[in-house]
């Protein structure tokens, strides 16, 4: 079993869509095996955005992300890191397809609901960073 690491951003808690994008996660299959409601600090979300450090959408990133509260996930399963960033959809909702919960339910590249670990390696750092292990 594959495990990755996903989490429901600030605007999918604010618009009450945690129970939407989890109901999607299961219908597919996939089983969530760790579940924490967070708000985030500084250091861990800017351990997590590193790789973006120096693009111009960095900044506004953090904050956004440092809004409100998010939804920190462990989700298993066969393929789950391609099977969860097909769920997800291109980050741009304008491109994502319908479908997908971003095509379907975004409207914003930064408001854009879900993250999901885009590798192993990521999806290794990113569990280790918000449960602590892997
Ligand atoms: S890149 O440049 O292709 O590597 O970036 P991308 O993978 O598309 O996006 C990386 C994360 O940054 C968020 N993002 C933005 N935030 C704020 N403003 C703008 N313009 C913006 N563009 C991209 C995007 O939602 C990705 O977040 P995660 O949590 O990884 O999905």
């Amino acid at each position: 079993m594959e495990k990755t690491f996903v989490m429901i951003k600030p605007d999918g808690v604010k618009r009450k869509l945690i129970g939407e994008i989890l109901g999607r996660i299961e219908r597919k299959g996939l089983a969530v095996e760790k579940i924490m409601m967070t708000s985030p600090n500084l250091a861990t979300l800017e351990e997590h955005y590193r790789e973006h450090s120096e693009k111009g959408f960095y900044k506004d990133l953090i904050h956004f992300m440092t809004s409100g509260k998010v939804v920190a996930l462990q989700v298993e399963g066969k393929d789950s890191i391609a099977i969860m960033r097909n769920l997800i959809g291109e980050t741009d909702p304008t491109c994502a397809s319908p479908g997908t919960i971003r095509g379907d339910l975004a409207n914003s590249k930064t408001e854009n609901l879900v993250h999901a670990s885009d590798s192993e390696e990521a999806a290794l750092r990113e569990l280790q960073l918000w449960f602590g292990e892997e």
